[in-house]
C-alpha cells in the first residue's frame, strides 16, 4: 500500500540542500544540476519527474558520490544522510554505504550485467564484498533474493548467464542486486522504461512490496506520472537543472501550479478525454551551455512575461507540503491553464 505522509512533519532519511553539479567541457561549463534541494521521507517513495537531459539522472548518481570526474564535480551543496554530508564523506567511508544503506538501480541495467559470469556469481560477489559471508552462505543468500524477487527455481537459474535471460528477468536480477544488502534507500533510475508494459507493473508491483516488507525508501525516477501516482507519495518536478514543482502526489495531481507539470499533464492521453484537449509542450529543453535568462522556462511557457526572461524564480511554498518555482504560482491554476491551452 502507498504510505501518504506529509514530508514538512516527517524527519527526512537524506535530505539535498542547493546541490550543485557541473561539467567542465571543452564546449564549456555544463549545470546539470544546479541548486536542488529535495528530501525523502522514511519507508515511502519520492518520484522524480522531467523530460530528458533535466538532471534526473545526475542527481541520482551524486547521492552515490558517482559522478564521473573530469569533468564532473560537485560545485556546492550537501547531501545528508543520517547526520553525515555525503559530499564531504573519504571514499572509503562511500564504498561502506554504496550497496549497504543506499543502492541504485542504473538507467542502463542490461549493461550493467557482465556478459561472461553467471548472474548468481555476479550477485554472490556483491554479497562477499559487503557482507561477511563464506561463499556457502552467500549462494544460499543469493538463491533466497532471487526467490524473492520473483525468479522461478533460482537454484537453477543462478547458473544462467544474462543472455539466457529475457529482458524483465535481467531486470529483476538487476532489482536483487540492489537489495541484497538490505538498503534504507533504494534509488531507481527508470528501472522499467525498457520493458513491456505487463512486466513493468510487475516490476513495480515487486518494488512495492519490498518496501512494505522492508520500510526502505525509494528514490524513483521516471518519466512516467502513471507510474509516480501508482507508487509514490511525494514527487519533484525537474526542469533544466532544478527543481520547478515539489508537493505530495495528491495534492500535485489535484492542484498542479508550475506551467511545466501543467504541460506535463496536458500531454497525457486520458480514457474518455477529448484529443483536442491534449497538449504538447512547444520546443525543447535548453542545451545547457544555452540556458535562457531568468525562468529557465519562458520560450515555451503561455503564461511568460518581461519578467521573467530576466529574474529566475526561486522555489516558493504556496501551501504545506507544496512548492513552485514561478512567479505566477499562486494565481496559475489547472482552471486558468485550460482556458489558456484553448486560446493558444
Ligand atoms: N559525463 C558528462 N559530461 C558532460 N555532460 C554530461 C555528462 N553526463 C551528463 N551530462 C549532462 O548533464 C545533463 C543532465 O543529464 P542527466 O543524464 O542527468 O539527464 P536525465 O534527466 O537523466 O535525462 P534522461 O531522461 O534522458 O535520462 C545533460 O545536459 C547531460 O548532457
Ligand atoms: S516564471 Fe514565467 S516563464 Fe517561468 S513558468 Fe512561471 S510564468 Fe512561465
Ligand atoms: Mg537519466
Amino acid at each position: 500500500m502507498k504510505k501518504n505522509y506529509t514530508s514538512d512533519n516527517q524527519e527526512p532519511i537524506l535530505k539535498i540542500n542547493n546541490l550543485k553539479v557541473y561539467f567542465d567541457t571543452d564546449e564549456g561549463l555544463i549545470k546539470a544540476v544546479d541548486g536542488v534541494d529535495l528530501k525523502m521521507i522514511k519507508g515511502t517513495t519520492l518520484g522524480l519527474v522531467g523530460e530528458s537531459g533535466c538532471g534526473k539522472s545526475i542527481t541520482c548518481l551524486s547521492i552515490l558520490r558517482l559522478i564521473p570526474s573530469p569533468p564532473g564535480i560537485i560545485a556546492d551543496g550537501e547531501i545528508i544522510y543520517k547526520g553525515k554530508n555525503l559530499v564531504e564523506l573519504s571514499e572509503k567511508d562511500m564504498e561502506a554505504i554504496r550497496g549497504n544503506d543506499i543502492s541504485m538501480i542504473f538507467q542502463e541495467p542490461m549493461t550493467s550485467l557482465n556478459p561472461v559470469f553467471t548472474i548468481g556469481d555476479q550477485i554472490k560477489e556483491v554479497i562477499m564484498l559487503h557482507q561477511k559471508k563464506t561463499s556457502i552462505e552467500a549462494k544460499e543468500l543469493t538463491i533466497h533474493i532471487l526467490d524473492k524477487v520473483g525468479i522461478p527455481s533460482p537454484e537453477i537459474r543462478i547458473n544462467d548467464y544474462p543472455h539466457q535471460m529475457s529482458g524483465g528477468m535481467k531486470q529483476r536480477v538487476m532489482i536483487a542486486m540492489a537489495l541484497t544488502c538490505n538498503p534504507e534507500i533504494l534509488i531507481a533510475d527508470e528501472p522499467a522504461t525498457a520493458l513491456d508494459v505487463t512486466i513493468q507493473a510487475q516490476i513495480l508491483d515487486l518494488m512495492q512490496s519490498l518496501q512494505d516488507e522492508s520500510g526502505m525508501s525509494i528514490l524513483m525516477v521516471t518519466h512516467d506520472l502513471g507510474v509516480v501516482a501508482s507508487i509514490a507519495s511525494h514527487v519533484a518536478i525537474m526542469y533544466a537543472s532544478k527543481i520547478v514543482e515539489y508537493g505530495s502526489v495528491e495534492e500535485i495531481f489535484e492542484n498542479p501550479r508550475h506551467p511545466y507539470t501543467l504541460g506535463l499533464f496536458t500531454s497525457i492521453p486520458i480514457i474518455g478525454e477529448k484529443k483536442e484537449d491534449l497538449y504538447v509542450i512547444p520546443g525543447n529543453v535548453p542545451n545547457p551551455l544555452a540556458f535562457p535568462k531568468g525562468c529557465k522556462f519562458w520560450p515555451r511557457c503561455l503564461f511568460a512575461t518581461k519578467i521573467c526572461k530576466v529574474l529566475e524564480p526561486s522555489l516558493e511554498e504556496i501551501k504545506q507540503d507544496h512548492k513552485a518555482a514561478c512567479h505566477f504560482s499562486k494565481s496559475i491554476d489547472k482552471y486558468i491553464w485550460k482556458e489558456k491551452i484553448k486560446n493558444a
